[in-house]
């Protein structure tokens, strides 16, 4: 029985793909890089459409799309033919309506990731289905303290998410702060990943891949390979950076500036944190402030350990195992940022925010436990009997269930705070995120948590686990929490929630 590791995983994948790249941004670096290569183009803004009034009115067209990635045509899936879609930028308090059309050949839906808006009827309804040629009207009302921050959108119909994303379908949205940090400029990095065949289509994705979640060979900011941002030095930037690929996480570092943790998720810390790296599970954001030195820094994001299928995949890999390669496990390039020219005036101090609300100080309804698991774990030597359907894929459950969307898995009380630990009995790391209601994590592997820390996707580490409050206030209805390594969510890693 041959251990089967991430790497090598990944590696068959590439292989698979029968692409020319090397995988990771290898190909782009060892051979020079440069304009030919598709590095080093000014980074491009999404488009931005901007609520008026208190109202946002959008039409959006998921659709088939020739867009250029790198130096090559591709023939992706994008919102409105661009990768990322157009961002939508709105206030606490406006309504949105989406008209969502899908120009896609499988059915489809529209998620708003993060916005805290009912999941009823037309809203944020992870259970509806737009069959190809169909459109659906959304409508999203935010509420008055919708906390601001950096959220994103995508498609949600169960069993194509992954493919779904990983063709090019997410935008990201942007709730202002009525009090905002005085900044030079704000941009938004939409980092995705992608992995194109040699002529320039889509790759096909192997059931291991599914199985590990699958990594793009290459990984994009706003659709670009390696762009390039400009600033002066003493400029103070917020950078609104959205992990939008389906199954990478993103350990971030930026060399040579001052960086700043300024919101996390949804909402901003009440003082911005200077820190030296910040990981981001799939589906994660985080807002930095970048106050800007001389010099030529690179926005890195390195490998993460997220555990692997060691010894569950039994003899199904045999015979066709490639050696470890290079390109994904190294730290790839995202994008490089030139400080130069004259000193800009002082950006001033950022006010503090608001305090946090802190959940441990409020009365808990109820307590729950909620399991993730990879088909037959449990017993380790059954795995082989474990594993499912034509492909050979193994099962991944919550509570040893797959995603059913006729039941309900649990029944919560409006206006109640419930505390969930979140278990992993699986080798890796799988990172849960509950729609509609933020989560706050009271204690990480054990430990307690100091400060009140919200996020919508929290990491739960391979065997360990993660206790959350939730305050499900504001809105009844039906909705879903899921593993974000939006494969496994496929595979069945996804529960209901019906709040009343
Ligand atoms: Cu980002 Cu249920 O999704
Ligand atoms: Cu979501
Ligand atoms: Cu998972």
């Amino acid at each position: 029985m041959s251990p089967l590791t991430r790497r090598q995983l990944l590696a068959l994948g590439a292989a698979g793909a029968g692409a020319a790249a090397v995988g990771g941004a290898g190909l782009w670096w060892t051979n020079g890089g440069g304009e030919s290569l598709g590095g080093g183009r000014e980074l491009v803004q999404p488009e931005v459409l901007s609520s008026r009034d208190g109202v946002l009115d959008v039409a959006l067209e998921a659709a088939p799309a020739q867009v250029r990635v790198g130096a090559r045509e591709a023939n992706v899936q994008a919102f409105n033919g661009s990768l990322p879609g157009p961002t939508l930028r709105v206030r606490p308090g406006d309504t949105v309506q989406v008209a969502m059309t899908n120009g896609l050949e499988a059915p489809t839906n529209l998620h708003v990731h993060g916005l805290h808006v009912s999941p009823e009827d037309n809203g944020d309804n992870p259970f509806v289905r737009i069959e190809p040629g169909e459109s659906f009207d959304y409508e999203y009302v935010l509420p008055q303290d919708h906390p601001p921050g950096t959220y994103w959108y995508h498609p949600h119909h169960h069993g194509h998410v992954a493919d779904q994303l990983a063709a090019g379908l997410y935008g990201a949205i942007v709730v202002e702060d009525p009090d905002p940090a005085p900044v030079a400029r704000e941009r938004v990095l939409v980092v995705s990943d992608i992995t194109l065949d040699g002529s320039g289509n889509l790759a096909e994705v192997s059931p291991p891949q599914r199985m590990m979640g699958r990594e793009g060979e290459t990984v994009l900011v706003n659709g670009q390979v390696r762009p390039e941002a400009t600033a002066a030095p003493g400029e103070r930037e917020l950078w609104r950076v959205v992990n939008a690929c389906p199954s990478r996480y993103l350990r971030l570092t930026l060399d040579g500036q001052t960086v700043r943790l300024f919101g996390r998720d949804l909402g901003r810390l009440p003082e911005p944190v200077e820190l030296t790296e910040v990981t981001l599970a799939p589906g994660n954001r985080v807002e930095l402030l970048v106050d800007t030195r001389e010099g030529t820094s690179t926005l890195r994001a390195a490998p993460v350990e997220r555990g692997s299928m060691d010894g569950m995949m039994g003899g199904m890999m045999d015979g066709a195992m490639p050696g470890d390669g290079p390109g994904n496990d190294e730290p790839i390039d995202l994008l490089t940022l030139e400080v130069a020219g004259d000193r800009a005036a002082d950006a001033g101090p950022v006010p503090a925010g608001p305090s946090l609300r802190d959940l441990r100080e409020e009365p808990v309804e109820a307590r729950r436990t909620l399991d993730f698991a990879m088909g037959g774990m449990g017993g380790m030597g059954g795995m082989m009997g474990s594993m499912r359907g034509p492909g050979g894929m193994m099962s991944f459950t919550i509570d040893g269930q797959e995603f059913d969307a006729e039941r309900t898995d649990q029944q919560v009380r409006v206006g109640t705070v419930e505390e969930w630990t979140l278990t992993n009995s699986s080798p890796m790391d799988h990172p849960m995120h509950l729609h509609v209601w933020p989560m706050q994590v009271v204690a990480d592997g054990g430990r307690d948590v100091a400060a009140p820390r919200w996020q919508d996707v929290v990491n739960i580490p391979a065997f360990g686990e993660v206790t959350v409050r939730v305050a499900f206030d504001d809105f009844g209805g039906r909705t879903v929490y899921h593993c974000h390594i939006l494969d496994h969510e496929d595979l069945g890693m996804m529960g209901t929630v019906a709040a009343r």
